[in-house]
C-alpha cells in the first residue's frame, strides 16, 4: 500500500519560560526525582507531561530568540552583545493522526542556540552541542499516535560557541516527517551534475539515494528519478531492485543525463528539481525533492576563480546572523530581503562566518545567484564535531551556490602539525560526502609552512593583505583567497568620529580596525592582482556583539556595509563604485548642517569624472577613481547639493541631496506591498521622518509608535543605532539618524492588515498591505489538553478495600507499578486483575491558568468495574458505578494544591480485566458554581 510522506511544520504554538529558577522550571531533589529523572518517560523536569504545568508560561512561535528581550548589563560579555543570558523551557503538546502509527517519525530542529536538551513524552531523547547544526532525531518509538504528545526543549543560552550575539532558543524552524518505514533517507539525496568530457553542455547527474530502512524486517524496492525545468520533464532514470537489510540503509545509484541545460550563473541563477521516489513494486512509498544546478567551477592559482570557464572575481561579504528586531529568529523573507540588499550592491558571494547557516539562506543565494561559502563551527577532530561537519555536508552538498567549505577560522593549530591533522582528517571525512568543493579556512598567520594551509585546496587568509604576495611566492601553486577582509567601521549616518563619548565612527572610508584596511585599500590589491580569487568584506551587515572598537555602552559592531536594518551606509556605495560596472553616482553627506559650517563632501562613483555643484553652481570637476574618489571642502548653505559622474566626458550618474525642514510627518515604505498569509511572511518597513515638502529629515530621532490594525503582528523593530539599548519586541522606536526599521508579519490566514505609525507633533502615516491567500504549510498546533502518560497501580488483587491515605515511604519504588497506558483499546494494568480491589494513584500537576468559568477534569475511557472512587489528598472527590467500557469524568476543581497526586480505589466486577482501558487525558470542564 503506497503512503505519501507527510512534513509537518511544527513552527506555530509553543509555550515558553525564562528559567530563572522560579518554581515551575525547577527541578526538584527528591529520592524519587532523581531515581526518575533519566528514566523513559518520566523525567524529572519540566519536560515531564503530567508533573509540570505550562498554563502560565509564554505563548509563542517560532523561530523564536529570547536573548533580544534581555536585559543589557555592563557585566554581561561584551561579545555577545551585553545581553544577560539566560536558559529557556519550550514546551508545544500536540497530537498526530492515529492512522499515521508504525510508519517512521523524523523530527527536525533546524537550529537551537546554544545546547539544548530535547525531551519527548517524558523520555530524553536528544542532547545537542551545537547551536547551528541542524537536529534531527528519529522518534518513532517514542511517539504518540493515538494520544496527546509533549514535546519539551531546555536550551542554554548562557554557553559560549562564538564571540558574538548568538542569540538562545529554537531560534531555526522545526518539522515533523512521517514517512513509510522504508523510506528515503533524511538529505538523502546527493546530485551530483558533472559535464561530460569533451562536450560544451552535456552533463550526467550522478545520483546517489540513500534509503532507511526503519523496520526489523527486510525491504525492497527501487527508485525513479526525474529532472524538471519547471513543470517540464527533462531526464528521467530508473534504478536496480534493491534489498535494504532490517533497521539499516542502502545506497542506490542511477545516472542521467541532461543536454544542453541553462547554466546556473551569477546572473541568470538557474535552478532545476530533481524528484526522486522510492517504489515497493509499483506503489510509491516516499518522494523527496532537490533543487540543482549546472554550473562548472575551477580555481587556478595565477588567475584566480572561474564560473563556467569564465573568470569570476569573488566579491563577497562575511555574515553572522542576526537581523534588527528579531535577533537571530530571523524569518525566511528576511533572509531573502537581506541576500538581495547585498545582490543589489553587485557583491556576487557570501561566506556564512562562522558556523553553518539556516538552510533558507542557501536557498535565497541559489535563487539570486550568490556564490556561498559554508562554514563550520569547531575546528576539532571529535566524534560530535566531525559529525556536525557532516550534517552541515549533507545538508547543503546539492545547493549549486556552494563552491567553498571553510573548516575553521584563526585557529591557534593553524601552524602547528596537531592543526593539520585535525584539517587533513575534517576534509577527509567531509569530501566523502562531496568531493566536488574546494576546501579552505581563515588563516591569519602567513607563515603556515607546516600547518593547515598545507591541506588546503584554496588558501583563505584573514587580512593582512601585505604579506599575501610573499604567501603567494611561496606556495605559487595554491590558489588564493581573502576570507575576511577590510573591518572598516562606519556608524550609518554618521560623518563627524567621536571615538571619546558617542562611540560614532565617520562614513569616510578611513575608520578601521588596526588589523584592518579600508574598502578602497583592500579592493584595490585583490583587483591589482590576478592571483587574488577575490575576497569576503567583514561585514555585510552589522551585527549585535563585537562592538570593537569600542565597549559599553557599545553593544552592536560597526564593521557592517549595511546597519542591523540593512539600511545601507556610504560604505555599501563605495563597494558598488568597485563591484558594479554601470554607471552610478553617490554623494555624502546629506545636506542638513549649520550655516556657514565647513562640511567635507564626497563623490562616490564608477564614473571617471565626478563634478558638484551647490544650488546649481559648480564647485570643480575633479578627475575621479573608485579607489580613491573626490572630495571637497564645502561651505554650507542650505538649498541643494547635487553630483554629476561623467564618463568619457558624457553625463551618466547623478545624485543630489535637499536640505530638510522641520518634520511635519510620517513616511513609511514597504519593501513590498503585498503580503502571504501562510503565517510567517514579513515584511520591513522604512520609517523616516519628512518636511513639508516631503523631503526626509536625516537626523530625525523622533519617537515613532507602531500599531498593527487587522491579522498582523509587529514581529520586532529597530533603527541601526549601535549603542541603543532600546527594546527590539516593542511597538515603538526613536529614529536613528533619520530612520528606523518595523518588521511587519501577517498572521495565518490573515484577511486585511494594515500598520499605522504615529509619533507626537507628526502627521500619522499608515501603510495598507495587500494580503495575499496562499495555501499554508501543514502546521502542528499546540493543544491545551494533555495526556496523562503514567498512572501507578497496585499490583495484586486485594481482598480488603486498600486505605486510599496510607502513607508510603518516599523511596518506596516498589510498592506500585507504574502502567504507562499505551493508548486507546490497550490494556493499562497488570493482568489478573478479575476480582477483589486495586489501587491507582496518578501524580499530576494542574494548570494554573484555567479557561474562565471551567475547571480541570480527568477525562478516562472504557472504564469496566463495579464501582470507583477517586480522591484528592484527603477529599472523596468523585464516585462512579460505571457500565462497561464507560467514560468518566473527574472533575479537579476540589484541588487545594496544584500539584498532588489523584488516588482512586478500584472495585472488579469482571471476571476478566477490569480498568481504566482506554486513555487518560487532563481536560475542562464547566464549573458547576459558575
Ligand atoms: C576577525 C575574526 C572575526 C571578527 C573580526 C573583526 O579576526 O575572524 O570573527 O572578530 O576579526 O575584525
Amino acid at each position: 500500500m503506497s503512503f505519501e510522506r507527510k512534513h509537518l511544520n511544527m513552527d506555530l504554538g509553543w509555550r515558553f519560560l525564562l528559567d530563572k529558577g522560579e518554581s515551575d522550571g525547577e527541578v526538584k531533589k527528591s529520592h524519587s526525582d532523581v531515581y526518575n529523572a533519566r528514566k523513559a518517560g518520566r523525567t524529572t523536569s519540566p519536560a515531564n507531561p503530567n508533573l509540570f504545568d505550562d498554563s502560565m508560561w509564554e505563548k509563542i512561535d517560532l523561530p523564536h530568540d529570547y536573548m533580544r528581550e534581555a536585559d543589557f548589563s555592563p557585566d554581561a560579555m561584551g561579545s555577545h552583545g551585553y545581553r544577560v543570558y539566560s536558559n529557556g523551557w519550550y514546551r508545544k503538546t500536540f497530537s498526530v493522526d492515529p492512522s499515521w502509527k508504525g510508519k517512521h517519525a523524523m523530527l527536525v530542529f533546524d537550529g537551537i542556540a546554544t545546547t539544548s536538551l530535547i525531551f519527548l513524552n517524558g523520555s530524553l531523547i536528544e542532547r545537542s552541542f551545537s547551536g547551528y547544526s541542524e537536529i534531527a532525531i528519529d522518534v518513532s518509538d517514542r511517539l504518540y499516535y493515538d494520544r496527546i504528545n509533549t514535546l519539551a526543549v531546555y536550551t542554554r543560552g548562557d554557553e559560549i560557541e562564538g564571540w558574538w550575539y548568538e542569540g538562545a532558543g529554537i531560534y531555526r524552524h522545526s518539522h515533523l516527517y512521517i514517512k513509510d518505514t522504508y523510506h528515503i533517507a533524511h538529505n538523502g539525496i546527493w546530485a551530483k551534475p558533472v559535464l561530460c568530457e569533451n562536450t560544451e553542455n552535456d552533463w550526467v547527474v550522478e545520483l546517489e539515494t540513500t534509503l532507511e530502512n526503519t523496520d526489523y524486517e527486510e525491504a525492497n524496492g527501487h527508485i525513479r528519478a526525474f529532472i524538471f525545468d519547471g513543470d517540464t520533464l527533462i531526464s528521467e532514470a530508473a534504478g536496480e531492485e534493491t534489498v535494504c537489510v532490517s533497521d539499516g540503509k542502502t545506497v542506490a545509484n542511477v545516472k542521467m543525463s541532461v543536454n544542453n541545460p541553462e547554466r546556473w550563473d551569477i546572473d541568470s541563477p538557474k535552478l532545476y528539481t530533481l524528484k526522486v521516489q522510492l517504489l515497493r513494486e509499483n506503489d510509491i512509498i516516499d518522494e523527496d525533492s532537490v533543487r540543482i544546478g549546472f554550473r562548472t567551477i575551477r580555481m587556478d592559482a595565477n588567475k584566480g576563480f572561474f564560473l563556467n570557464e569564465k573568470p569570476v572575481k569573488i566579491l563577497g561579504t562575511c555574515n553572522h546572523q542576526d537581523h534588527a528586531g528579531v535577533g537571530v529568529a530571523i524569518p525566511d523573507s528576511i533572509q531573502y530581503y537581506r541576500i538581495r540588499r547585498l545582490k543589489e550592491m553587485g557583491c556576487n558571494a557570501y561566506r556564512s562566518a562562522h558556523n553553518p547557516p539556516t538552510k533558507e539562506v542557501l536557498d535565497a543565494c541559489d535563487e539570486y545567484g550568490m556564490i556561498f561559502m559554508d562554514e563550520n563551527r569547531i575546528f576539532e577532530s571529535s566524534s560530535e564535531i566531525i559529525h556536525q561537519m557532516e550534517t552541515l555536508v549533507r545538508r547543503d552538498r546539492n545547493h549549486p551556490c556552494l563552491v567553498f567549505y571553510s573548516l575553521f577560522n584563526e585557529e591557534p593549530l593553524q601552524n602547528t602539525p596537531e592543526g593539520l591533522a585535525i584539517y587533513k582528517k575534517l576534509k577527509s571525512r567531509a569530501k566523502k560526502l562531496d568531493d566536488t568543493r574546494f576546501f579552505t579556512g581563515g588563516l591569519n598567520d602567513a607563515a603556515h609552512t607546516i600547518g593547515a594551509g598545507m591541506a588546503m585546496d584554496v588558501l583563505g587568509f584573514n587580512y593582512a593583505i601585505q604579506r599575501i604576495p610573499l604567501m603567494h611566492k611561496q606556495f605559487p601553486d595554491t590558489p588564493i583567497i581573502g576570507t575576511e577582509n577590510c573591518s572598516a567601521t562606519t556608524t550609518r549616518g554618521c560623518y563627524v568620529s567621536d571615538r571619546e563619548n558617542a562611540q560614532i565612527l565617520n562614513n569616510y572610508d578611513e575608520e578601521i580596525v588596526s588589523w584592518g584596511h579600508t574598502v578602497r585599500t583592500n579592493w584595490k590589491f585583490v583587483f591589482e592582482n590576478d592571483f587574488m580569487s577575490g575576497a569576503f568584506d567583514w561585514t555585510g551587515f552589522d551585527y549585535r556583539g563585537e562592538p570593537s572598537p569600542f565597549v559599553w555602552p557599545s553593544v552592536s559592531s560597526q564593521f557592517g556595509i549595511m546597519d542591523t536594518c540593512g539600511f545601507a551606509k556610504d560604505s555599501y556605495y563605495f563597494h558598488q563604485a568597485i563591484f558594479k560596472k554601470e554607471p552610478m553616482m553617490h554623494l555624502m553627506p546629506h545636506w542638513n548642517w549649520k550655516d556657514g559650517e565647513t562640511v567635507r563632501v564626497m563623490t562616490v562613483t564608477n564614473c571617471d569624472e565626478a563634478e558638484l555643484f551647490l544650488n546649481s553652481v559648480s564647485l570643480g570637476r575633479q578627475k575621479s577613481d573608485p579607489f580613491v574618489q573626490c572630495e571637497w571642502q564645502v561651505e554650507f548653505q542650505a538649498g541643494k547639493i547635487s553630483a554629476i559622474g561623467y564618463l568619457n566626458g558624457r553625463a551618466v550618474a547623478w545624485d543630489e541631496h535637499q536640505t530638510a525642514g522641520k518634520g511635519v510627518g510620517i513616511k513609511l515604505e514597504a519593501d513590498r506591498i503585498d503580503i502571504n498569509n501562510a503565517g510567517q511572511d514579513t515584511v520591513p518597513v522604512r520609517v523616516s521622518v519628512v518636511d513639508e515638502y516631503g523631503i526626509e529629515v536625516p537626523t530625525a530621532s523622533n519617537m515613532i509608535n507602531f500599531e498593527i490594525i487587522g491579522d498582523g503582528i509587529i514581529a520586532g523593530v529597530g533603527n541601526g543605532d549601535p549603542n541603543s539599548h532600546e527594546p527590539d519586541h516593542m511597538p515603538y522606536r526613536k529614529l536613528y539618524c533619520g530612520l528606523a526599521q518595523v518588521l511587519v508579519t501577517a498572521k495565518l490566514g490573515a484577511k486585511k492588515l494594515k500598520l499605522i505609525a504615529k509619533s507626537e507633533g507628526l502627521a500619522d502615516a499608515e501603510i495598507s498591505f495587500d494580503v495575499v491567500d496562499v495555501p499554508s504549510p501543514n502546521y502542528v498546533f499546540f493543544q491545551e489538553s494533555r495526556t496523562i502518560t503514567e498512572v501507578l497501580v497496585s499490583p495484586e488483587n486485594m481482598e480488603e478495600r486498600p486505605d486510599p491515605f496510607k502513607v508510603y515511604s518516599e523511596n518506596d519504588m516498589n510498592t506500585f507499578a507504574s502502567t504507562s497506558l499505551l493508548g486507546r483499546g490497550a490494556w493499562p494494568i497488570p493482568a489478573g486483575f478479575n476480582k477483589g480491589w486495586r489501587e491507582f494513584r496518578i501524580p499530576l500537576k494542574l494548570p494554573k491558568r484555567i479557561p474562565e468559568g471551567k475547571i480541570p477534569a480527568i477525562q478516562t475511557s472504557l472504564v469496566v468495574c463495579q464501582s470507583v472512587d477517586f480522591y484528592i489528598g484527603k477529599k472523596h472527590v468523585f464516585s462512579a458505578t460505571p457500565d462497561y467500557n464507560d467514560t468518566l469524568l473527574i472533575p479537579l476543581g476540589e484541588a487545594d494544591e496544584n500539584e498532588f497526586e489523584l488516588r482512586c480505589i478500584m472495585n472488579a466486577k469482571l471476571r476478566s480485566q477490569n480498568g481504566f482501558r482506554g486513555s487518560w487525558f487532563l481536560t475542562y470542564i464547566d464549573d458547576p458554581k459558575a
